[in-house]
């Protein structure tokens, strides 16, 4: 089956998509609705893969510390330790109102051969994650998401177009970043700046230090081991205000909060 193979490798890009993304986006995103007064959010996932950062509401969440967040009974049920004293923000994510995934490919969890490639980039000795992934992709496939494929810069827009107008555009980006030239990390970052000029925005990313622009990177090294998660939420001014909130290791496994809230 080689030539098999060979032809499904070079099309396909390794997707890492299951994982604890939700510990981090959870509480960020619930952080960044209780900054702007909102009481529904609308989730716009840039470089999504899957989609299934979409779903952070519909899972549950259960923190070193004894925290919780999240559906206690949901299938999918993450863990994350907390690094530090400071506890994550207790709050609840508002209603989700809108949910749209941006890639320049996305993958459709409904699709057998989409699926198929997911539970590929999986490592076959980790049953663990495997079983995640199948109840994460399963969750997904009860309600999904829109996925809208193309270059982020141009499509997010109408991603916000998407948004119900009472409802705050929660824009997410995970580890997506570095693969955008540096050009377009800032006309992306335009766009952000574009839509908060007429309504409240926010942007909530997890990446490498020094990868998403504006965020500080909070004296941390590129390429340390660690990410930064960043909060910027705008209401009613022109330019987008960054902070960093916390820091966060493998993919939100380990996390340390550090904002105010
Ligand atoms: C490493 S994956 C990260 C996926 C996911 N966010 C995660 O946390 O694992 C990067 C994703 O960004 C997408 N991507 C790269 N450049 C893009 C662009 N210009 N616009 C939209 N998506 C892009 C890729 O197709 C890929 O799915």
């Amino acid at each position: 089956m080689t030539d098999s193979v060979v032809a499904i490798a070079v099309r396909r890009q390794t997707r890492a998509s299951e994982t604890g993304r939700c510990a981090v986006l959870y509480p960020a995103i619930a952080e960044a609705a209780r900054r702007v007064g909102a009481n529904a959010v609308g989730l716009i996932d840039v470089g999504c893969s899957a989609g299934l950062n979409l779903n952070a509401d519909r899972v549950g969440i259960t923190y070193s510390n004894g925290q919780s967040l999240g559906d206690p009974s949901s299938a999918v049920q993450l863990s994350s330790s907390l690094v530090g004293d400071r506890p994550i923000p207790a709050r609840a994510m508002p209603e989700v109102a809108a949910r749209a995934g941006v890639d320049l490919d996305p993958a459709d969890v409904t699709g057998a051969d989409d699926a198929r490639w997911l539970r590929a980039c999986l490592w076959p000795d980790q049953p663990e994650r495997a079983a995640r992934l199948e109840a994460e992709m399963a969750l997904a496939a009860t309600a999904p998401a829109l996925l809208l494929q193309g270059d982020a810069v141009e499509v997010v827009p109408g991603a916000f177009a998407r948004v119900p107008a009472d409802a705050l555009p929660v824009v997410t980006t995970t580890w997506a970043l570095p693969h955008f030239p540096l050009q377009s990390r800032l006309r992306f970052l335009h766009r952000l700046g574009e839509a908060a000029a007429s309504r409240a925005v926010a942007w909530v990313s997890a990446e490498g230090a020094g990868v998403a622009p504006a965020i500080p990177a909070l004296g941390d090294r590129r390429a340390s081991g660690h990410s930064i998660i960043g909060l910027a939420a705008v209401s009613g001014r022109p330019a987008l205000r960054a902070e960093a909130i916390g820091r966060c290791w493998s993919q939100g496994r380990l996390l340390a909060w550090l904002a105010d809230s």
